[in-house]
């Protein structure tokens, strides 16, 4: 149904499936890491006055990941709930540090860098969620929703304010009155619009979308993501498209990352990742998608529950739900191993085959 309405409604995202090469990242991560300490409760605490030696449990939300993102591109993140992928995303926007790790903007460290270059950053990378009723001050008329912080951070003068707000609410498709209504005064869709302004008038060059369409009704959905993509080639915007959906990703991604309890298990251009996915998370995700018949009958689709992010099983952490798994993959991690240019899988099926001396 998605499917069918943007194909009606919009021009099919018409950028190759993978951003030039020599390109320098926007953005890049390297060995990056991000683990929550989640505080023992009362009842833990009253008995460990008795002796029972509770002790705070971490969560690695995301654990030891590469990643570049280039200039024009849309990378699309997928993975089941709990996987880190709104964690990545933070961290992205600057909004969570990381715990290991380093991010860089536009080829510098963050941890390098002076505070103009922090605060290009911080304009540079902007965040849109998934409920855009919960990340609009209810108090504020859009005037001031959207242009309050382009007038703090010296963006646009105050008297251009009200003339750059309308110009922005043209430009995500809303009539440039609404400037002076609430938020209360709009449907989901059209709240989801006002939140696109406000990220772009800080004139961003790569926006984490989180879930941004999820909470919208199937049709309205269709239209908020033909309006990314018709704001990525006006605009020549990057995104980072983060979704449970791998349908949606798969419409308006060039790459797709696909994260496992924390860690990357797999990236591919899309198209490569639809038609001949190599890890066997990745196959299962693809075997639950209604409109790949063809898939479906080739995949197994996921088994079992997703293991609790407190005790990652060892080894590979996909090998309770695995149905090619070996002895091995119960003691030995696998690395996230390049198979082809733009395409790596971290499955100990894709390790180099060694052959015995004679
Ligand atoms: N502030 C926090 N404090 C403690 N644990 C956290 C915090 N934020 C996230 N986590 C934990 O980190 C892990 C990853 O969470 P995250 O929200 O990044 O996953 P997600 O893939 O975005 O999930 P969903 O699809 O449900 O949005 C989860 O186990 C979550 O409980
Ligand atoms: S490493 Fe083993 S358990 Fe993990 S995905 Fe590959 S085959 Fe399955
Ligand atoms: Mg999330």
């Amino acid at each position: 149904m998605l499917e069918q309405l943007m194909t009606e409604t919009a021009p099919v995202n018409a950028t190759p499936s993978t951003a030039p090469p020599a390109a320098t990242p926007l953005l890049q991560l390297r060995g990056v890491s991000k683990r929550f300490v989640q505080d023992i409760d009362l009842a833990a605490r009253i008995a460990n006055l008795l002796g029972a030696g509770h002790r705070a449990s971490v969560v690695h939300a995301v654990a030891d990941v590469d990643l570049e993102i280039l200039p024009g591109e849309v990378i699309g993140v997928v993975g089941e709930s709990g996987c880190g992928k709104s964690t990545l995303g933070r961290v992205i926007a600057g909004i969570t540090p990381p715990t290991d790790g380093s991010v860089s903007f536009l080829g510098k460290p963050v941890a390098a860098m002076d505070a103009a270059e922090r605060r290009a950053w911080g304009l540079g990378v902007q965040m849109i969620f998934q409920n855009p009723m919960a990340s609009l001050n209810p108090r504020l008329r859009v005037l001031d929703i959207v242009g309050e912080a382009p007038v703090v951070h010296g963006l646009v003068k105050a008297a251009q304010k009200a003339v750059y707000v309308e110009a922005l609410l043209h430009q995500v498709g809303l009539d440039p009155a609404y400037a002076q209504r609430y938020p209360h005064q709009f449907s989901g869709g059209q709240r989801q619009r006002i939140g696109i302004a406000r990220a772009l008038a800080l004139k961003p060059r790569l926006i984490v979308c989180d879930e941004a369409v999820a909470a919208l009704d199937v049709s309205i959905q269709a239209q908020v993501l033909n309006l990314f993509l018709s704001l990525r080639r006006e605009l020549a915007l990057t995104y980072l498209f983060i979704s449970h959906n791998l349908g949606v990703v798969g419409h308006v991604s060039d790459r797709v990352v696909v994260m496992y309890l924390g860690r990357i298990v797999e990236v591919a251009p899309t198209a490569t990742l639809f038609s001949a996915p190599r890890h066997p998370y990745t196959r299962a995700l693809l075997s639950e998608l209604p409109t790949l018949e063809r898939t479906r009958r080739t995949y197994l689709p996921i088994q079992g529950e997703l293991p609790s992010p407190l005790a990652p099983p060892p080894g590979c952490a996909f090998h309770p739900r695995c149905p090619q798994a070996m002895p091995r993959c119960k003691v030995e991690a696998p690395v996230l191993r390049s198979l082809r240019p733009g395409h790596a899988s971290a499955c100990h099926l894709d390790d180099p085959v060694t052959l015995p001396t004679t």
